[in-house]
């Protein structure tokens, strides 16, 4: 007779598996399902990948005749992404944005609203230095802000601030002139996200224009604002 009823079920079991000429048998342990891990895509990662998809970018004349790709400085992390146009000989030969002439004065900047540049994210409208600093052509511009949509996806900043006609430009075609679109908070879409954004004049541009920096410094003022309104706590 059977002892108990677990032995009862297995040699029933042993049974039937035999009768059936089965050679293998059931548990009653879960199931060990196949774990998929959701791929981790971080910003590091996202960052690297646009990174090298900018260095293959083809038949580009600013790749050309550059030495470097300037991609970004500062902290990814930021909810304040600023852009500006594009890296100078400085830039060029550093491989990072705005520490030129220009990029003293961005420092400056940002420091008479209490910013310290390492705690924000900056880049640029175009990756590569032109020939002889000029201006970015209209078909560059749209050729690269294909990759700045696409950075200011990954960065996915609270305030964006574009630096200059050519930023402007490049997330709000040529249209518009800056002299009147400056200082006003904007929205502009980006890969299906609204993003709250101000242009303002280039540090360059002012480095020329020096009369300009008092509407500079009214924009300044109110991006600092919109930092504390926001509640961001930038430093
Ligand atoms: N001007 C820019 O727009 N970007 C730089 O990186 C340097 C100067």
């Amino acid at each position: 007779m059977f002892s108990d009823n677990k032995n009862q079920n297995d040699i029933l079991n042993s049974e039937l598996f035999k009768s059936y000429e089965i050679e293998y048998s059931f548990s009653n342990k879960p199931i060990k399902r196949l774990k998929i891990k959701p791929e981790v895509e971080n910003k590091t990662d996202l960052l690297n990948f646009l990174q090298d998809k900018i260095s293959k970018i083809e038949n580009c004349d600013l790749k050309l005749n550059a030495s470097k790709l300037v991609f970004s400085d500062g902290d990814f992390n930021s909810p304040l992404m600023i852009v500006g146009e594009g890296p100078g000989q400085k830039e060029d030969e550093m491989g990072k944005p705005f520490v030129g002439d220009a990029g003293l004065l961005l420092n400056k900047m940002l420091k008479a609203i209490n910013i310290n540049r390492k705690n924000i994210y900056i880049t640029n409208v175009v990756n590569y230095r032109p020939p002889n600093n000029r201006k970015p052509e209209s078909s560059e511009i749209t050729k690269y802000s294909f990759f700045l949509r696409e950075h200011i996806s990954i960065i996915d900043p609270k305030i964006l601030v574009l630096m200059g006609s050519t930023a402007m430009e490049s997330l709000f075609g040529s249209k518009i002139k800056i002299s009147k679109e400056r200082g006003a908070w904007k929205e502009v879409i980006v890969n299906n996200k609204t993003y709250i954004t101000m242009i303002t004049f280039h540090p360059a541009y002012l480095l020329r224009q020096p009369d300009q920096k008092k509407y500079s410094w009214l924009d300044l003022k109110k991006i600092r604002k919109k930092i504390d309104e926001l509640d961001l706590n930038i430093k």
